[in-house]
């Protein structure tokens, strides 16, 4: 079997351990791996991983550090051209032309969005991987990346803390997410922010301010807000000006995380996740399976069809936004 794998969308940490995966349970198996480079694009313009020594698939050997490393050696891309009929079209031609039988694509909504259409123009089977730093897709309980997204999130915010604190300020910190809270949420848990803002709760400003001014008469002289991008009321610029026209009791400062935690080492648990979601396509594929994402719930390799791995938001714990309500006091 020829088996095509690609990184779509945002790159998330933890993606070229689930290639490095597919690739040795796929040749383990006697098949072989070919990389298509930068997504649906390069689908569509025929850009394979060609290795140095001019093999045109992926070898294990090729592959063999690929555990550890951030980013996405395959690269990654968003492509206009491939949501155009006219474009799935020419990517099931390609696909036929250079004779795949199956492919594994690593992305989140918008690429398993893509296979889906795909789908209906080409005729071999399709296994995904959910590689995502929002961790918003149903089906798995943890996209690959988002373990690294959060630690690097806590890690920033451990150490804006200093500043915070040597200045008496507050801190609104803004991560990614898209239309997610989860980043957001998990990272302020474990960071120990005082406040959190995300788009599945209101963010009401006389409440926050009303708990600033708790916070700042039992003796606390800074704070950090965790602010999802998705939030409702806006991302850390829009919050700060808010909570000055409520009279903030802190002088306030913006930082905006961004892409910052999309790169980096993955951590063991995006690497453990990705290997085990990278060999689980593969043995997907040789049982015969198509139109499915291959997730992980309680450590068990879980199918699911694409369709229903975006189909509604993704709602956060409820116990965990609890539990982060309860430190604000
Ligand atoms: O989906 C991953 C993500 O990092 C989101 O959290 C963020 O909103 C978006 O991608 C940013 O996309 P881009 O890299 O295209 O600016």
């Amino acid at each position: 079997m020829r088996i095509g794998v690609f990184c779509s969308g945002g790159d998330a940490p933890g993606m070229n351990a689930c290639v490095r995966a597919a690739v040795r349970a796929a040749s383990k198996q006697g098949h072989e791996v070919v990389g298509i480079l930068r997504g649906y694009e390069g689908l569509l313009n025929e850009e394979f991983y060609i290795d140095f020594d001019g093999k045109k698939h992926l070898t294990p050997y090729r592959v063999a550090t690929w555990a550890a490393h951030g980013g996405a050696h395959l690269r990654s891309s968003r492509s206009d051209r491939f949501r155009t009929l006219e474009g799935q079209m020419h990517a099931a031609e390609v696909l036929r032309k250079h004779s795949f039988d199956a492919l594994i694509p690593i992305g989140g909504d918008g690429t398993f969005n893509g296979a889906v259409a795909l789908a209906k123009q080409w005729e071999g089977q399709i296994v995904g991987c959910p590689g995502t730093i929002d961790n918003d897709l149903l089906g798995t309980d943890y996209t690959i990346g988002f373990s690294t997204a959060v630690q690097t999130a806590v890690e920033a915010v451990d150490k804006i803390r200093d500043t915070a604190s040597s200045h008496d300020r507050m801190f609104l910190v803004e991560v990614m997410g898209r239309h997610s809270g989860y980043i957001a949420l998990y990272t302020a848990l474990a960071s120990g922010a005082d406040i959190v803002a995300i788009p599945e709760t209101d963010t009401n400003f006389p409440e926050i301010v009303s708990c600033l001014n708790r916070l700042k008469s039992s003796g606390q002289t800074m704070a950090i807000m965790v602010i999802a991008e998705g939030d409702e009321k806006g991302g850390a610029a829009e919050i700060d000006e808010h909570l000055k026209e409520h009279d903030c009791p802190f002088q306030t400062r913006t930082v905006v995380l961004g892409h910052l935690q999309r790169g980096g080492v993955p951590t063991p648990e995006d690497r453990r996740r990705a290997t085990q979601m990278g060999a689980g396509a593969v043995a997907a594929i040789i049982a015969g399976m198509s139109g499915v994402m291959v997730g992980t719930q309680d450590d068990q390799c879980v199918l699911t069809k694409f369709e229903e791995t975006f189909k509604s938001h993704r709602p956060v714990s409820l116990e965990l936004l609890k539990v982060v309500n309860e430190m604000d006091s």
